[in-house]
Formats: C-alpha cells, structure tokens, sequence
C-alpha cells in the first residue's frame, strides 16, 4: 500500500525516485508525486493517476535538485485527486512529507490543529501528522528530529514517513512502524525505498529499518535512532537480487512473465533442498526446529488472498500425511477476535510480500501468546520473514504483477516439502508413499512446462467467454482451494464476478445461478474424487452450464461433457493443486487482456496490502 522513494547524494534526485516509483507501482497507483529541493527551494510536483502521468506533466518543470522524495499512492483517506496526492506539504510550506500507512487517531490530532487554527488542503491523515510534527517544531524549540520522535510517540497506526525540509539542504528524515523501509548504502549517497527494487541498480548494500526506527539520512552519514534518541548501529545486509528479476524481459506484463517463470520458480524452491535420488528433504528452517513441528498438537495458518488458499491446501496435506489437526485462518479475523492460544502452538503465517498488515499484526498477537511463528514468506528480509522465529522462503522472485502467481505455486511446494518432513520424523507415512512424493515434487517443473505449452489453447477459450458476467469454479478435496484461487484470480484481474465453491457444496445454493449464460470451471482431474466431480459435471450439464474443465490427459470421459477442456499431465492428488492451478492463472490473464484490462495494475488493487 503506497510505494516510497527518497534519495540524497550527488545525482540528480529526480531520475532515481521517478524510476523507483515505477518499479513500486505495484503497491498503488492511484496517484504519485514528488518532492525536490535545491538552494532552499522546495518544489513539489503531483498528479492523479499512474506515474506515466506524473512523469508526462513535468516535462518542461524544474526537475534539477540533489535530494528529494516520492510517492505513488493506494487511497485511503480521501479520494484519488491531485490533492490528496502525496507528497505534502506543511502548513509554513517549509516542509514536505511522503507517508504510507494510517494514522488511526488522525481526527483528533486534527481537531486539535483545528483548535489551534490550522487548516488542511486535503483528507489525508498524512497532512494532519505532518502539521502535528511541524507544530511541535515551532512552537516546542525541538529539531525536526526531535518534533518527529514527539509526534511519533503520540501516533497510533502505521507509518512509514520520508520528510525533507527547506532549510536542511541534504538530509532526509525517516521513520517505520508497521510499513516496510530500506535504505541503500551508496558511495556519498543514501536511497530509500519501501523495498529494495528501486535501489539495486545502484547498490546491493541496504539496511532494512526495524519497527520504531528513525533514520536521520544525508549524502555521507546514516544516523539509526530509537524513539527513545538512542543511537543504533545500522545492520547492513547485501541483497540477493538481480535487475533482471524485476524486469518485464520482453514480456507483455508481468504477470505473464511470472507465470513462465514457474517451472524455474519452482525448481529453485526445491533445488538444494529436495533430493529424490536419495529420498531426503532438507530444510534448515524445518530440520532446526523438527521437534517442535512435529510434537505440535495443532498447526494454526494465518495468511490472506491466495496465500490463505495456499493454506487450505496445506491444511489437507498436513492433516492426511502429519495426523496434526490443522486450523487455517484468515489473518484479518485471528487478529480480532480472541482466539485461543497455547504457548508452543505452531502458526505458520504465509505470506508472498511478508508486509500484510493483517498477517503481521496477527503474528505479533500469536508471539505474545507464547506460540512458534513458522514464516513461509517470499520477499526476503521482510517485516513477517524477520519476525518469524523460523521459516522457508519459497524462492519464487520479486513477484510485481498483482496477481499473485508464481509465489502461489512456491508456496505450495515448500508447504508440501515440509509436511513431508514431518511425516517422516513422526512416522507417519510409508517410506514408499514418502518416496512416490519426493519424486512426484521433483517432476513439477517439468509438467509447469508442459502445460505451459498450452498456452494458446487457453487463451482461445479465454476469448470465447470473456464476456460473460459471472463464473463458477468447482473442484473437491486438494482441488477445492484451487477452485477458490481460480474465482479469485479471475476477479481481480477481469473484474467479472466469479465464485469459487467445493463442487458438491454447489447443489446447497449456487446451482440456482446455473443457466446456459454461466460458465462453470471444473477441477477434474483424475483422483479420489473424480466420479463424484463427474457427476456434479453431469448436474451443471443437465442445467445446460457452459462446462469448462481441467481434466488429466488421457481422460476421455470428462471432455465428453465438457463446451472446453484443458487437458494437464497426471500427477498424485497431493500433488495436483501445483499444476491445476496454472491453467487458471493463464484463463484470467487471457480473460484480463481480452477486456483491455491493465492486468498488472487491476483497479482499486495493490500488490502489498499495509493497511487494515
Ligand atoms: O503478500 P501476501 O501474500 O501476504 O498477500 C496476501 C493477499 O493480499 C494477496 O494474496 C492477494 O489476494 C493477491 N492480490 C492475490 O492475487
């Protein structure tokens, strides 16, 4: 939510903040702005909008400063609008600030500037703290640091703020809580960013910003402080990243490119880790704490979105393979309700960008209760990875297009390598079974291509029911989760309504939606349930539903009662949500772009949700 850029050094500030917004679009893009200050001047520049908008009105604008600020923005308070874009300006105009978070008791620190007689210019609480921090620097003698550390003490939310001021011609004042921040070491230079993508190209050396952490940043200094002005040495890690993961490399959109990616994505995540050979998985994050996981006497998984479809794959697995009874959570209702907690509970939290505010805030809730935090999260260093106490990374990439994809099918291996592992430890599968799964993970990537070559098949289904107004996707047991991923997927990114339902639930109500206008997408590939998904098949089909079915290659029944069919390579049903899930990403991308839709930037959306 909201994508933050600052820099300070001997460049021209301009181009490397308008380049990092572009590469943090995904985290917003109802507006962006920038801030840039030269020779006491403070200019600042907005626009409603996607950055291309931004960057195409400030041709012929004085761009020529050395530091500066920017922001592209996921609305929260106050409609998308030139005014309420960021960044901000104080009420003296001295100085200027980027946030992106919610501050939660905005409105009474406003009521109480009010009192005093200011005014705002927009409905964003990002002016109110700003003015809150500008009032106490007047008026208490404090520096801009200390002004910032007071506000900060008072504030309750989530921020992550970048302030410049006119008088201070090279330092940037920054601040986290709750809202990602790294800071590049560059020689005689300083980049901030809400991650590290806007920053790689320039140095590989950051410093990720902890929780009620202040950053006092100028061209050759990095000052890290407490809230409580003690000084903190700055941890610095070296990234590893390349340019080109970030990067469309000839790709359409990015959610193209990284659902090609998947058969790499997923043999990275298995590869140092799942050896079949020898019938062995080793992971440091599993193998360190393999007591606790497997003495556990019950799993909680906390995540949201796809990742909490992740989860509900993952409950099944564990439940048939670990005999551990499994509970999957939506992070947005564990954090808020008073769930029960014993100390040494296990809760995995899954997450692909490990800043899900819901995600993180249930986390914090779930440590404090004394449980074990088990992280299966994708961006590495993340605010959920860290305060994990263990975890498996899945490996998949910086995943940009807002759809998530290939972190979806990561998620799903390293879950499934870890079930196994605990199975093994308590005995709880056959050596053989062990076996046929080892090596049935191992040919993932393999089949991920295969069915990727099937790519246009897809896509003329897609154009063929682009225009309906609402799908159906059904499927049973490991293939139900999918379902619902399939109806997701294809409602952010085409906007047409789609439910995703287990398929005998489908007879309980929303059968009555069944018509010869409504597409209905059937998981039935060959496994336990097959013959029970043939005959909800058979159902749909006398209600003369549009039948659209994924079904394993070889299977002559199913496309028999199918309008279409996308046949997939057979695999164990453990297995099956990895592959079945592709040709439903490809079925949403195709929809999206035959509605014209900007399926990387679908509407109202954003890639990292750091809001409640
Ligand atoms: O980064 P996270 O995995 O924690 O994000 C969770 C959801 O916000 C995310 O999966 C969302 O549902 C995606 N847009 C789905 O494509």
């Amino acid at each position: 939510m909201c994508g933050i850029v600052g820099y300070t050094g001997h460049r021209q500030a301009y181009p490397v903040i308008l380049k990092g917004l572009k590469r943090l679009e995904y985290r917003g893009y109802d507006s962006s702005g920038v801030a840039l200050l030269k020779d006491g001047v403070l200019n600042i520049y907005k626009k409603k909008g996607k950055v291309a908008e931004l960057e195409e009105s400030m041709i012929g604008k004085n761009i020529d400063a050395h530091i500066g600020i920017g922001h592209t923005r996921w609305a929260t308070h106050g409609e998308p609008s030139d005014r309420n874009a960021h960044p901000h300006s104080s009420a003296s105009g001295k100085l200027a600030m980027i946030h992106n978070g919610i501050i939660e008791n905005y409105a009474q620190i406003k009521q109480e500037l009010i009192n005093k007689g200011y005014s705002f210019s927009s409905d964003t609480d990002t002016e109110v703290l700003l003015n809150f921090i500008e009032d106490i620097h007047k008026n208490n003698g404090s520096t801009l640091e200390e002004a910032v550390r007071i506000a900060l003490k008072r504030v309750i939310g989530a921020y992550c703020i970048l302030l410049i001021e006119q008088d201070n011609p090279d330092t940037i004042i920054a601040a986290r809580k709750g809202s990602p921040l790294v800071i590049g070491i560059g020689k005689g230079e300083h980049f901030l960013a809400s991650d590290a993508s806007p920053i790689i190209e320039y140095t590989k050396e950051v410093v990720y910003v902890n929780d009620y952490e202040l950053a006092i940043v100028k061209p050759d200094e990095l000052i890290l402080k407490n809230l409580g002005n003690e000084k903190i040495t700055p941890y610095i890690t070296k990234l590893d990243m390349e340019l080109a993961a970030i990067e469309k490399g000839g790709y359409d959109h990015f959610m193209i490119k990284e659902i090609f990616e998947q058969p790499s994505t997923i043999h990275d995540c298995l590869r140092g880790r799942l050896d079949a050979k020898e019938g062995q998985i080793r992971m440091s994050g599993i193998d360190h704490n393999i007591e606790q996981l497997a003495n556990a006497s019950r799993i909680m998984i906390v995540a949201c979105g796809t990742s909490w479809h992740a989860g509900l794959v993952a409950e099944y697995i564990i439940e048939e393979l670990c005999r551990i009874p499994v509970e999957v959570e939506y992070a947005s209702e564990f954090r808020y309700r008073n769930p029960i907690i014993h100390k040494g509970d296990v809760i995995i939290a899954i997450s692909q960008s490990g800043e899900t505010a819901d995600t993180l805030v249930a986390l914090e809730k779930a440590k404090e209760n004394g449980a074990f935090i088990f992280g299966v999260v994708n961006a590495v260093g993340s605010s959920i990875a860290r305060i994990s106490h263990a975890g498996a990374y899945t490996h998949a990439g910086p995943e940009i297009g807002v759809a998530s994809t290939k972190a979806f099918t990561g998620q799903l291996a390293v879950l499934m390598m870890m079930a196994l592992n605990i199975a093994k430890h308590k005995g709880t599968i056959t050596m053989d079974r062990y076996q046929t799964l080892v090596s049935e993970l191992e040919a993932v990537p393999e089949k991920v291509s295969e069915i990727l070559k099937g790519t246009e098949q897809i896509k003329a289904i897609a154009e063929k029911y682009k225009d309906a107004s609402d799908f159906l996707f059904l499927g049973r047991g490991y293939n139900f989760p999918v379902a619902l991923e399939g109806a997701l997927k294809l409602k952010e990114i085409s906007y047409i309504h789609a439910e995703g339902y287990p398929a005998a639930e489908m007879k309980h109500g929303p059968i009555a939606l069944v018509d010869e206008t409504l597409p209905v997408v059937f998981i039935a590939t060959k496994d336990l349930y097959h013959e029970k998904v043939v005959s909800n098949m058979q159902e749909i089909k006398a209600r003369k539903g549009k039948i659209i079915s994924i079904v394993t290659q070889g299977d002559t029944h199913s496309p028999s009662l199918s309008n279409d069919y996308f046949a997939i390579p057979l695999a164990d049903e453990l297995i099956a949500p990895i592959l079945t899930v592709i040709p439903l990403q490809l079925l949403s991308y195709y929809v999206g772009i035959a509605k014209g839709i900007d399926v990387d930037k679908p509407r109202n959306l954003a890639k990292s949700v750091t809001v409640e």
